[in-house]
């Protein structure tokens, strides 16, 4: 047993006075390339990581629902009635809205006890919010004995995240959070939902570097890009009727077209055209172990969510200038939403010390900040850890 499982064993049995009927997880993510493209019906190509939340879980005979947080160290309480409220409550409307749209597909929940408790840093861009939501489905369908298949799965809690978080995320965190597989990255089109795991490198590490600048995926630029996006769609289709997304547009018909788009709203279609091409080249490269092309893809997506998507920080570009000037780094590049959150850097095992000191010395007279590093491994997604 881990101890983290122990933990959340050990912390629902102290909370509740006994023990959980089930525990379930669900990992982090980085994405390795195929940034801003989800909600675009893109490609992208996440990883889950080793750091997990873990969801224990108990039925009670009366019709209330009680929530604590380990992280937090507070307890919500509320009714089975009242979990269709939209109202925000920070981290208690994800297990709440998960709870509310599992009750809404048919699921009869009596009164229960969540227990709560994660190693996925917080507004890292790690996904801890999508690992919740996961974890929280499917520890509750284990101890409600309700099936359902893993797209809904992550279907569901992606709009739980929407409806009831007010996040406008794309598919992407909730995929890699239930599909993730240990050793491998995920390829998923964000359009067909079809996915092909992917073999991550081996000798390669993947470090994660936190910048500590916190971002708030629901402040307004996430929004912006997307109505950026929707509104290069609107340009774009007067010329290339048929267009959907920007999924539908190749770099051919964008070079023909671009300069018939408005300064600001090319350089967004820009990016996410030629990501969807490095995300293809990126999955190519792997199967070959071609790490020299994968590494230029790799810098090249970072430049792009910089200078044309720009969603990067001074930050998380020093993480990259730091990488790149390291032997034996393969790339480096932001991952997630940008704004902040953490950078990702490929590694060859041997030059690890090197990196992290680079890092250690440099990243804090450049940002006056301290990074926070994590050695991640690619782990499996989500999984019920326990039945009494
Ligand atoms: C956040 C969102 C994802 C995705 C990324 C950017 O992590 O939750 O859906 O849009 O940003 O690639």
């Amino acid at each position: 047993m881990t101890d983290l499982l122990d933990n959340a064993i050990e912390a629902y049995r102290h909370t509740f006075g006994e023990e959980p009927t089930v525990v379930a997880s669900a990992p982090g993510r980085i994405n390795l390339i195929g940034e801003h493209t989800d909600y675009n019906e893109g490609l992208v190509l996440p990883a889950a990581i080793d750091r997990r939340v873990y969801v224990a879980a108990g039925t009670r005979s009366d019709q209330q629902v009680l929530i604590f947080s380990n992280s937090y160290n507070t307890i919500v309480t509320t009714t089975l009635d009242a979990l269709g409220s939209r109202q925000r409550e920070g981290w208690a409307s994800y297990p709440k809205g998960v709870l509310s749209l599992v009750q809404e597909r048919g699921c009869k929940l009596t009164g229960l006890n969540l227990l709560i408790s994660s190693s996925v840093p917080e507004k890292a861009g790690l996904s801890s919010s999508a690992a919740l939501e996961v974890a929280t489905a499917l520890a509750v369908l284990e101890l409600f004995q309700f099936p359902m298949d893993p797209t809904q799965l992550a279907r569901l809690c992606q709009k739980a995240e929407n409806e009831f978080v007010g996040v406008s995320c794309g598919a992407m965190d909730q995929f890699a959070a239930v599909f993730g597989k240990k050793g491998y990255a995920l390829f998923l089109d964000c359009r067909s939902l079809h996915s092909e795991f992917v073999p991550f490198p081996e000798g390669v590490l993947l470090l994660v570097c936190d910048t500590g600048v916190k971002r708030e995926l629901g402040s307004t630029e996430y929004g912006r890009r997307q109505e950026e996006c929707r509104q290069a769609v609107e340009e774009l289709a007067r010329y290339l009727p048929g267009i959907r997304s920007l999924r539908d547009v190749d770099v051919a018909a964008f070079l023909q077209h671009e300069n018939l788009l408005d300064p600001t709203l090319r350089k967004r279609a820009r990016h996410v055209v030629s990501e969807n091409t490095r995300v293809r080249a990126a999955v190519e490269d792997l199967k070959k172990n071609d790490l020299d092309d994968f590494s230029k893809l790799i810098y090249q997506s970072h430049l792009s969510l910089k200078r044309d998507y720009e969603v990067s920080s001074r930050e998380l570009d020093a993480v990259v200038d730091i990488a790149a000037s390291t032997d034996g780094v393969i790339g480096a590049r932001m991952t997630g939403a940008g704004f902040g959150g953490s950078a990702i850097c490929f590694v060859m095992e041997e030059n690890f010390g090197e990196l992290k000191f680079n890092l250690e010395e440099m990243y804090p007279r450049i940002t006056g900040r301290q990074p926070q590093l994590y050695i991640c491994e690619i782990d499996d997604g989500a999984k019920v850890e326990w039945r009494r």
